[in-house]
């Protein structure tokens, strides 16, 4: 989604706004802009596509302005082009939006009987002429920016800037985050702390409603009624300096690898590895009191959720309700007094998955975050942050996020199971121990590169694929599926193995590849049967399995990849490996923009 900077600094800003938009490439964009103000004059580039075009245009034809504002765009009103792109200008204001503008329609149209004229397509247009609209009213710019804000339904994050006053850009926020950050003499705007990193550590968080009045030396926040309001200043990480892509050709690729160890730093929040139990963190509830679980997330996390509601029904005999986040929120839940929520995100800005949060909490349930983003805003709205240790996931496809993720929830399905008296003493032993053996096999599981980036090479002449996998490896196919659609732009379906039959066989033909996740478990005969449906129709079958799987396979694959024995409750978490890494060696045979594939956005602020 789109990303925001504003700078009221000492020397030029608009190197620094693009250094900064860089940053937030990771959140996907399709065209990008700077203005600043100098003299007095207020001036702008903006560019399609990838920010090297902003910044072509900056070199051959500089600003020099000491205060700016920034933007990468994700079209949401009006399609990718040079005059859609923001700031956007009205009378000397200028202004860079990120979310969707609800009553943009009747604002326009209310403007348009005023006389404004509108240039581009956009939601964010209607705002700079309400900024100039209350200024020609004779208000100065704070007073002038407060009353337009009133005005505005929906999501958005702003940075507005004034040609009249050169120490003074506004910030608001309702819904997508933004964040001030202190500098010496200089302050700062963002979307998020990695693309202040470089200015700063010190920053605020503006919390929903929201506005900020932010001056060279002075910093002021106030609520939408214009009361002032204190927000915590607070040291980010230096997470820029993690946020590079090393050795690797992308950051997918670097993501991919750095799993064994984000993974064993997770699980090691969680588990007490020499006693073999749970770690006394803070929880949202008990265990032992709920009599029933809500997981909802979206994307990736969701499927991620999906595996844990088979460890949470399996181990801690807890049945989980879970939904994709976009459909919770409206579909009218009932929600039980008895219940526990969990929300899962990487980000911890999902839209969807915010509302479906707050749609809980309002329903009086206590709710837990398993967020990768601690400062988010899923984060602050929950009763305990469950914290993915993933560090910064740049690329857009969600990797190491994911198997973190699933490893929170095979350790709190482990602690649930303790708690609520499911498992006795030694199986929770075992338990802990088979998670703790995860970063090892990890580690094992990458090794299988060279013949995964083998048989990419064939998926990336093929049209269609087909994945298939039964118990936790359905919610896998389907996000070996989505991770090969969203790279690779190939299309694929992920399907329950046993509902071959009941539709999708239609499809098999000889050029339809088929992925079967299979280790060799309690139901792998099961999975064997499905294979030999698919081989008697010519479908060319790639296999990932275990020792004894491949052994016992019966039909003839394509290739089969063998996979180290592994115990059943860990299984999901590798197996995510060769699924990741298909995909990603299949995007790079097929020259796609492997950590910004198009039309993607790696934290989804609006519905
Ligand atoms: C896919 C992917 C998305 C996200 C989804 C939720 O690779 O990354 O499907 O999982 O947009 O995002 P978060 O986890 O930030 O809530």
């Amino acid at each position: 989604m789109c990303g925001i900077v504003g700078i009221v600094g000492q020397s030029p800003v608009a190197p620094l706004i693009v250094d900064a938009l860089k940053r937030l490439e990771y959140r996907g964009y399709d065209s990008a802009g700077v203005a600043t103000i100098e003299q007095g004059k207020l001036s702008r580039r903006r560019a399609e596509g990838k920010l090297i075009n902003l910044q072509r245009l900056i070199e051959a034809d500089p600003l020099d302005g000491t205060i700016g504002i920034g933007h990468t765009r994700w079209a949401t009103h009006g399609v990718p082009n040079e005059t859609n792109a923001h700031p956007h200008f009205s009378n000397g204001v200028a202004i860079v939006h990120n979310g969707i503008i609800e009553n943009f329609a009747e604002l326009r149209a209310e403007l348009a009987a005023d006389g404004y004229e509108f240039t581009s397509q956009t939601d964010t247009e209607v705002v700079a002429h309400l900024v100039s609209r209350e200024l020609s009213r004779g208000l100065d710019p704070v007073k002038a920016a407060h009353n337009a804000l009133k005005r505005l339904e929906g999501a958005f994050a702003l940075a507005i800037m004034f040609k009249g006053d050169e120490d003074l850009i506004i910030g608001a926020r309702n819904g997508p985050p933004l964040a001030v950050g202190y500098g010496e003499g200089e302050m700062f705007l963002g979307s998020d702390a990695i693309a202040l990193a470089p200015f700063t550590n010190a920053i605020t968080y503006l919390e929903d409603g929201d506005w900020a009045v932010v001056r060279r030396s002075r910093l002021q926040i106030y609520d939408m009624a214009g009361e002032p309001v204190e927000r915590k200043r607070q040291q980010s990480i230096g997470i820029s300096l993690l946020v590079d892509k090393g050795n690797y050709r992308h950051f997918m690729e670097k993501e991919i690898h750095e799993q064994p160890e984000v993974i064993s730093h997770t699980l090691a929040h969680y588990l007490d590895f020499a006693n073999g139990t749970s770690k006394p963190i803070e929880m949202p509830f008990d265990f032992a009191k709920i009599d029933r679980l809500a997981i909802s997330a979206c994307g990736t996390a969701y499927l991620a959720g999906l595996i844990g509601k088979y460890w949470f029904e399996r181990h801690a005999r807890l049945p989980v309700d879970i939904d994709i986040a976009s459909e919770f929120r409206y579909r009218e839940m009932p929600l039980s007094k008895a219940s526990g929520a969990l929300f899962v995100s990487q980000s911890g800005e999902t839209a969807d998955t915010l509302a479906s949060l707050r749609y809980c909490r309002a329903g009086g349930l206590p709710i837990g975050a398993i967020v990768n983003v601690r400062e988010s805003t899923i984060a602050r709205e929950s009763d305990a942050i469950l914290p993915t240790l993933a560090g910064p996931e740049i690329g857009v496809a969600s990797t190491k996020a994911f198997t973190c993720q699933l490893a929170v929830l095979a350790s709190l399905a482990v602690r649930a199971a303790a708690a609520r008296g499911t498992i006795s003493r030694d199986k929770e032993k075992a338990l802990v121990r088979q998670l703790s053996e995860t970063p090892r096999f990890a580690s094992q599981v990458l090794k299988l590169q060279d013949q995964i980036e083998k048989v990419a090479r064939e998926l990336a002449q093929v049209k269609h694929v087909l994945y298939l996998g039964r118990d936790t490896n359905y919610p896998l196919a389907m996000e070996g599926a989505l991770k090969l659609k969203e790279i690779s732009y190939i299309h694929a379906e992920g399907y329950a193995a046993g509902e071959l039959k009941h539709g999708p066989i239609a499809l098999i033909d000889e050029n339809m590849p088929v992925i079967v996740i299979a280790p060799h478990d309690r139901i792998y005969e099961k999975t064997v049967s499905n294979m030999q449906e698919v081989a008697a129709r010519g479908g060319k079958i790639i296999l990932i399995t275990d020792k004894k799987g491949a052994e016992a396979a019966s039909v003839k694959t394509l290739e089969t990849i063998v996979m180290p024995d592994v115990p059943e409750l860990v299984a999901p978490i590798l197996y995510a490996l060769p699924v990741q890494l298909l995909a990603y060696y299949t995007a790079v045979f097929m020259g796609t923009d492997v950590d910004q594939p198009r039309n993607l956005a790696k934290s989804v602020t609006v519905e």
